[in-house]
């Protein structure tokens, strides 16, 4: 096994170089490497000054995520910080000229480690970043104190609160000191060199903050805990990051730095951050496929066409242009393509007047997409998604039409939220190239790509969606084909809750309140108004004309009401909600909705009652608990995280509570069980608990191995 850490003198500079791939993680015994090579330079009649460098493609990524999971209390990683800062002053005690010299990534406790050294070079195109609050903890080791000694105290607060890392380029003047073009090491140990001639050392933690800059850092941090109230609802660590970093400047760097340490202990053990730092590995788990290697060969994709050119198809297109690839958009008639590329053309120009988009961007990216009425060119693509209307008969013509105009190896991809993938495989006459990419509304928004697999679908295929979907900028997660696949499967069943819920007594916006306070972006009525009532209502209508509904138990009158009353939603300016106008989002709630939902209870005898937010909350996420239980038990989904990235991703599931898996665990899988039996007990027989959430309530078991005990 290679060293960890490696120690060479070059040109009387001592060069540290943590090896730890694939991201030079700080483990504990990279830490102790570190520790023990500075210390070995200082004593190094052979070096005059000390540098830093990350081996592989990157510096330091952080400490080891993997770690605190061994925090149990507070207590223990109060411990380990100790130890960790006194490590860190260490370094900065270090007589000779310390420097760190960064390239791709110094994250988390990298950038603190780099922030211990004297004085810091970059690559160019190298980023530093604090992105700890992503994981629901704060810079642990000195980074709330030195960042803002370095920086400033609004880049700070806003590192350390936001999470985005930040190109080095901009830092230069603040936390960097230097850019590196050409060769980085050359650059450091020459930049070094100077130092040690210069005989120049200069520790951050003794850099002071002057009397004007502390009054108006601590401004930056009121301003900053208010504009946070609004966005990180129900989160502890972008909080507590204002905290840490409030201390400092009234107490300074040592009592700061202590009160840094009963934060970050705090928060490390806290819910948020294991459903947090549970994310972070699931994100990454979901491209990998037990039967599909690593190593599976995959198709170029250089080319690729569209068909169907409304919302989705546009917003699809968009995807491909968006990542450079040259995209073909098929409609059937002229009149239908103009309209589609009048709506893409509007997008974009929405992101250019944002600032997002530069004018000549927006023609470029635009160019990348040919507007077509036949198939010409299909012959040349390497993936065609269709996206016609979601028919049966109507998508397997489309299918047989692209077996016999596109090449053999080309991908052909459905963008169907429930219909079988297997018979579009079958239509085309070669299955092994067919499977779903299933895209969320608006396509090109929204970040979850659904990956259906079909019965025939070849591992090729498979290996090249996921890698696409990262191109495309989106998180590819492989499902099976089942009715809705995952999350509309789901999605069923958190509307039958909120529809009955309604009947029963809760009120539109109590339920939309409810949950938008647990912490999804918007509840399911308005997300209905968003999407468009007559949405659910024609796929309701074609699941009834088939003998078949999206979740078993009673169906609400009341969606479809609305919809026989031209009620669409925002586009209409009535839906759930009275809106100000057709396309505005100023809602008011309407006593109406009352009035359809007692009838709809007196039909069915109910008796209406008050309801309370917490049966809102229980009873939708113990539906979508148990019915992503039978998802994973049935195999349509690899393991529980998928379902919990897909929900995060799919509908804004809070990413704080880990997604509706992992937080069914927080609340314990015994509680989830006995609720779906009292409800069963209350509302009726379609209530029925999943198999394996009774197998694994009965065998003392968590959906994640530890986690019921753990959280
Ligand atoms: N600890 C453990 N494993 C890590 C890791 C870390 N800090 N960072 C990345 N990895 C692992 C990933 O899980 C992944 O493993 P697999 O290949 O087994 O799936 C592998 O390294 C490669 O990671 P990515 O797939 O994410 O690679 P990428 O090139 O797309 O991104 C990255 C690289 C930008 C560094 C990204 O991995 C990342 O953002 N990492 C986390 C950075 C972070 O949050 N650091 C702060 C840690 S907390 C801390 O440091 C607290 C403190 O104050 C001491």
């Amino acid at each position: 096994m290679p060293e960890l850490v490696r120690y060479e003198v070059k040109d009387r500079v001592a060069v540290i170089t943590i090896d730890n791939p694939p991201v030079n993680a700080l483990s504990p015994a990279v830490w102790t490497g570190i520790d023990e090579a500075v210390a070995r330079a200082n004593a190094d009649p052979a070096a005059d000054a000390i540098v830093i460098i990350g081996a592989g493609t990157t510096f330091i990524a952080g400490a080891d995520i993997k770690v605190f999971d061994l925090f149990k209390t507070p207590h223990d990683s109060m411990a380990r910080s100790e130890t960790t800062h006194a490590l860190l002053r260490r370094l900065e005690d270090s007589t000779k000229p310390l420097v760190a010299a960064i390239h791709g990534n110094a994250l988390g406790g990298g950038m603190e480690v780099a922030m211990s050294c004297h004085f810091r070079v970059a690559a160019r195109d190298a980023k530093i970043g604090q992105p700890e609050v992503l994981l629901g903890i704060i810079p642990g080791a000195g980074g709330t104190q030195r960042l803002p000694r370095l920086a400033g105290v609004e880049a700070a607060l806003k590192m350390c609160t936001d999470g985005k890392a930040v190109p080095a380029a901009a830092a230069k003047g603040g936390a960097i000191d230097e850019i590196v073009d050409g060769d980085l090491l050359t650059g450091a140990i020459a930049f070094a060199a100077r130092k040690a001639a210069a005989r120049e050392t200069r520790k951050t933690r003794d850099i002071a903050l002057s009397g004007d800059q502390i009054t108006r850092g601590l401004a930056a941090c009121a301003a900053a805990r208010d504009a946070l109230a609004k966005t990180a609802r129900g989160q502890r660590a972008p909080f507590a990051a204002i905290d840490a970093i409030e201390a400092g400047l009234q107490l300074g760097f040592d009592r700061g730095s202590v009160r840094e340490r009963e934060l970050f202990a705090e928060c490390v053990v806290s819910t948020e951050s294991k459903a947090l730092r549970h994310l972070f590995f699931a994100e990454r788990e979901v491209a990998k496929i037990p039967d599909v290697p690593k190593d599976t060969p995959t198709l170029e994709i250089r080319r690729a066409a569209v068909v169907g050119a409304g919302t989705m198809g546009g917003g699809i297109a968009m995807n491909y242009a968006n990542a450079g690839i040259p995209v073909l958009l098929k409609e059937i008639d002229q009149a239908a393509l103009d309209r589609g590329l009048a709506t893409i053309r509007r997008n974009y120009e929405v992101s250019m007047s944002k600032g997002k988009l530069t004018p000549e961007q927006l023609e470029k990216t635009l160019a990348l997409i040919t507007p077509t009425t036949s198939y010409d060119g299909f012959d040349r693509v390497d993936i065609v998604t269709e996206a016609v209307f979601e028919n049966m008969d109507l998508k397997k013509q489309t299918f047989a039409e692209l077996g016999r105009v596109t090449r053999p190896d080309c991908i052909l991809a459905s963008n169907s939220s429930t219909l079988d993938i297997d018979e579009f495989g079958r239509a085309s006459g070669r299955p092994a190239q067919v499977l779903g990419h299933h895209y969320f509304s608006p396509a090109n928004v929204m970040k979850l790509l659904e990956i259906v697999r079909g019965r025939e679908t070849g591992k090729d295929v498979l290996a090249t969606s996921l890698k696409l979907a990262k191109r495309l900028g989106k998180v590819g997660v492989v499902v099976g084909n089942c009715f809705g696949f995952v999350a509309n499967r789901m999605l069923a069943y958190y509307m039958r809750e909120a529809y009955l819920l309604l009947e029963e007594g809760a009120s539109v916006p109590q339920i939309d309140n409810a949950l938008t306070a647990f912490g999804l972006p918007v509840g399911p009525f308005g997300m209905q108004d968003i999407a468009g009532i007559d949405v659910g209502a024609r796929i309701r209508q074609y699941l009834k004309s088939i003998g078949k509904s999206r979740a078993e138990g009673p169906q609400s009158e009341v969606p479809d009401r609305l919809y026989e009353m031209g009620r669409y939603g925002q586009k209409t300016g009535a839906g759930w909600y009275k809106y100000d106008a057709p396309g505005s989002r100023n809602r008011t709630p309407d006593p109406l909705i009352d009035t359809l939902a007692q009838e709809a209870a007196a039909k069915r005898g109910i008796t209406r009652r008050p309801i309370t937010d917490d049966e809102i909350i229980a009873r939708i996420t113990t539906a979508l608990a148990n019915e992503g239980a039978r998802v994973l038990d049935e195999g349509f989904a690899l393991r529980a995280g998928d379902i919990d990235v897909v929900y995060v991703y799919g509908f804004g599931f809070p990413r704080h509570r880990g997604g509706p898996m992992f937080y069914a665990d927080t609340v314990g899988l015994p509680t989830v069980l006995a609720r779906v039996k009292e409800y069963r007990a209350r509302f009726g027989d379609y209530w029925q608990p999943a198999p394996l959430l009774e197998r694994l309530v009965a065998e003392g078991r968590g959906f994640y191995t530890g986690a019921a005990a753990a959280v």
